[in-house]
């Protein structure tokens, strides 16, 4: 029954995609899951997906429009809700977390029935994270988790396998376990230290390749290593092109030679590839990771400026996060088989994440995949994408 409901509510938010949208959300798109699971199911009468969400609001809290995927992730909840009869408010925050907490703080005074927040600090929301648990609405930790217990579960990319495909990308790419007496040049540019998933993504990246550092195969020429380090506030791409800047006038002016360049995602890699581009002196291509899929990035990898970028298809992971919100307001039981609903690879993990010391976070993990160019055009089967006469891919808008 469930998983024929959510085939309705896809089929209803694909068709709300061909058409306009109006209201806060800008536009969405169909794409391979909701196709499928859509296909599935379309042999009876079921009742409009509207009736099921009774008319209930949803409050969707994004950090920034200044960062590209938040605007793509904004649009998709609240298209996906709306499309299954959700009343939504979407708000962004402009990377301040005090406006954060005020937007949320509305948007429960606004009697919201259930929150959606990817945070800007996961350590500075208990104010309206406790006023969401004493109101009794039931918050979900989208994309980056919160430190609060009023958090009921947590959505988001398995982030510590994004730092592990990063890492093993530049293993095989250099072919670094076959490399003898070869020492490759590389630098570190990792995420906000206030977002969670920072530190995991940073840790996949070094659990990955400390061995090579430690057998001196990977050389960080600016000794530039630990995560405080090569932080970047905000993820800013003016920050990391800064850094960047100043690390390859101090380090590399020689005439060194840099190999690699591991960002820990797309924005950082943005700026890092900029002051290759006008900073480095030598003329090998340098070997740059992101995560994401941002359009100036994956146009960066068909130019060749950037090498890979760890895809994230937060369409998929919009779907997850609708499924999980109308199991979570229509009181049914929460657990592994929820996946089966919406057909999306995903782990059901109790384990891996806490909202404060010793208490689990149960958590839906989807699965990145490594993009470059020699598959980047596999993203337009996604749907999301389409391939410009240019030869650069764009978001369907
Ligand atoms: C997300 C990444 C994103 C970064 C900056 C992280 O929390 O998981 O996908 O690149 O924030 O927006």
């Amino acid at each position: 029954m469930k998983r024929k409901l959510l085939s309705v509510m896809l089929i209803a938010a694909m068709t709300a995609a061909l058409t306009a949208c109006g209201g806060s959300s800008s536009s969405s798109s169909t794409e391979e899951a909701s196709t499928e699971a859509a296909e599935e199911s379309t042999d009876d009468g079921e009742e409009a997906a509207s009736t099921e969400s009774g008319g209930q609001k949803v409050g969707i809290s994004m950090p920034t429009q200044s960062l590209e995927r938040w605007n793509r992730d904004g649009a998709y909840l609240d298209e996906q809700f709306q499309s299954a009869g959700y009343e939504t408010v979407l708000t962004y925050s402009d990377n301040d977390t005090e406006q954060q907490v005020n937007d949320i703080q509305n948007m429960l005074a606004d009697g919201v029935d259930l929150l959606i927040v990817a945070a800007i600090d996961g350590e500075t929301m208990n104010t309206c994270m406790n006023e969401a648990a004493e109101a009794g609405v039931p918050v979900i930790a989208y994309d980056r988790l919160i430190m609060n217990d009023a958090v009921s579960y947590y959505v988001s990319f398995d982030n510590y396998t994004v730092g592990t495909l990063q890492g093993q990308f530049i293993v095989e790419t250099l072919d670094l376990d076959n490399a003898g007496d070869t020492v490759y040049n590389m630098e570190i540019t990792a995420g906000d230290p206030a977002d969670n998933n920072a530190g995991y993504f940073y840790q996949g990246e070094i659990d990955v390749l400390q061995p090579y550092m430690d057998a001196g195969t990977l050389n960080v020429v600016s000794g530039q290593t630990d995560f405080d380090t090569v932080a970047t506030d905000g993820w800013s791409t003016d920050t990391a092109l800064e850094r960047a800047q100043n690390v390859l006038a101090s380090y590399y002016a020689d005439g060194t030679q840099l190999d690699v360049w591991l960002c820990s995602n797309d924005s950082t890699a943005l700026g890092v590839a900029q002051a290759v581009t006008s900073d480095y002196a030598g003329s090998n291509s340098v070997l740059i990771t992101g995560q994401d899929g941002d359009e100036a990035n994956l146009a960066n990898i068909v130019d060749g400026v950037q090498t890979m970028t760890v895809y994230k298809n937060v369409s998929n992971e919009s779907i997850v996060t609708l499924s999980l919100a109308q199991a979570i307001l229509n009181g049914e039981t929460i657990d592994e088989s929820l996946i089966d609903s919406f057909g999306i690879d995903c782990a059901y993990d109790t384990e891996s994440y806490e909202t404060s010391d010793g208490n689990k976070c149960p958590s839906f993990l989807l699965v990145p995949s490594v993009i470059t160019v020699d598959n980047l055009e596999e993203l337009v089967d996604t749907g999301l994408y389409e391939m410009g006469d240019d030869g650069y891919l764009k978001a369907v808008q």
